[in-house]
Parts: structure tokens; C-alpha cells; sequence
């Protein structure tokens, strides 16, 4: 299984599994997240896509990192694909200087919430987030994000030594 960068030849496969894995809504909602996501990743299988996520890099001093959607084909799910999306996913926001990212989840989506666990990710309270959002001058999308039935998560970066200059510039 390999992760790459999503490209427009992978719309249809992230389109079925987002209606696969979501309801209309959210799967209406992640399907139009694809046009501004970055990081916007792909898990390769052999010559099909297991799954998908998307990202959201907010700008600040530092910048944070958001994990926005991720879904796994239901037929290619526990096989690592959600984990090593993730992974990557944290790889990507660290090398652009994020001290942080956050994630929201459904309470009761317990693959999504031990998946984020056993990276590190833990539950804050929401008010965590509208701190920072008013702090860092983020955009109010930010408020958007989180439904008020999901839980916010987040995992800093303080257990590893912030990004390097020349790694910062180079993913930038
Ligand atoms: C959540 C999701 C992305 C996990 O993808 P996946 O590829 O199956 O996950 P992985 O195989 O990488 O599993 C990683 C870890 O997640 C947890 N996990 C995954 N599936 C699980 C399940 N059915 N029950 C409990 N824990 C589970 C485990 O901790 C697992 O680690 P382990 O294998 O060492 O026990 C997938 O279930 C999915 O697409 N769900 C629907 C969409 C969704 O809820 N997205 C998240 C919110 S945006």
C-alpha cells in the first residue's frame, strides 16, 4: 500500500467511497472538501484506492493541522490504510510547522476514535478550539468544522522537535 497526493483521476473511487462511509451529507460535504484540502491523500492498493483524507493546514504563527475526512473503502478497511493516512497526514503538517492538529469524530465512531488514540490524538474540550480560533486569528471556517455532535481531538507535536527550516521550505 503506498500514500500519495490525491489527483483529479481519483475522483471517482473517493467519490464512492465517501458515499460508502458517510452519510448524504457529510459525504456531500467531503466530496466538496476535495477542491481545497491540502494535504489531499490517497492509500494505493495494488491498482485501486483504499481510502482517502483530507487536510487543512490553518496559517498562524505556528500553523495547525487539520484532519477533515478520512474514509476507507468498507472493503478495504482494517488493513492499515486509515492509520498509515493519518500518519502521513501528521508527517505533512509537522514538515510545514504545525505545533498541533486536531481531528473531530463522532462520539460513538469507535474505529475513527481508537484509530486517532493509538497516534496520539486525545480528546480536548471544543472550548480548546475557539481559544486558539480567536488566539491565531484563524478563519472562521474553523467554527464550521466541528457539528455539535462530534468531539475534538488533538495530538501536538511537543514529544518531537519542531520541523527544521530547510524541512519546513522544502514541503511548503
Ligand atoms: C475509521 C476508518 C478510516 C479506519 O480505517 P481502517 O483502514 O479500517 O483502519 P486501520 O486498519 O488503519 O486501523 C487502525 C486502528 O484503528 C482502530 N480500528 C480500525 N477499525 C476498527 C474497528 N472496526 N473497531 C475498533 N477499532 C478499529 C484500531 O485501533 C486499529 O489499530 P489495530 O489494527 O492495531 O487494532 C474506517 O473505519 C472508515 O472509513 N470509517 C468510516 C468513515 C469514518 O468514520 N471516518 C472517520 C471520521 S471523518
Amino acid at each position: 500500500m503506498r500514500i500519495r497526493e490525491a489527483t483529479v483521476d481519483d475522483r471517482a473511487a473517493i467519490l464512492r467511497i465517501a458515499r460508502a462511509s458517510f452519510d448524504r451529507v457529510y459525504a456531500f460535504f467531503a466530496v466538496r472538501g476535495t477542491q481545497h484540502a491540502r494535504p489531499f491523500l490517497v492509500a494505493e492498493d495494488g491498482l485501486s484506492i483504499a481510502g482517502f483524507l483530507e487536510g487543512i493546514l490553518f496559517r498562524g504563527t505556528p500553523p495547525i493541522g487539520y484532519v477533515y475526512f478520512l474514509a476507507v473503502d468498507p472493503g478495504a478497511r482494517g488493513k492499515g490504510s486509515g492509520r498509515a493516512l493519518v500518519q502521513e497526514s501528521l508527517r505533512i503538517f509537522r514538515s510545514r510547522g504545525a505545533d498541533r492538529v486536531f481531528a473531530a469524530v463522532t462520539e460513538d465512531n469507535d474505529p475513527s476514535m481508537r484509530l486517532f488514540a493509538s497516534l496520539g490524538f486525545e480528546r480536548v474540550a471544543r472550548r480548546v478550539l475557539w481559544r486558539w480560533y480567536r488566539w491565531r486569528g484563524l478563519s472562521v471556517q474553523m467554527r464550521m468544522l466541528l457539528a455539535p455532535h462530534e468531539v475534538l481531538l488533538m495530538r501536538t507535536f511537543t514529544d518531537l522537535p519542531p520541523a527544521s527550516p530547510q524541512e519546513a521550505s522544502r514541503a511548503s
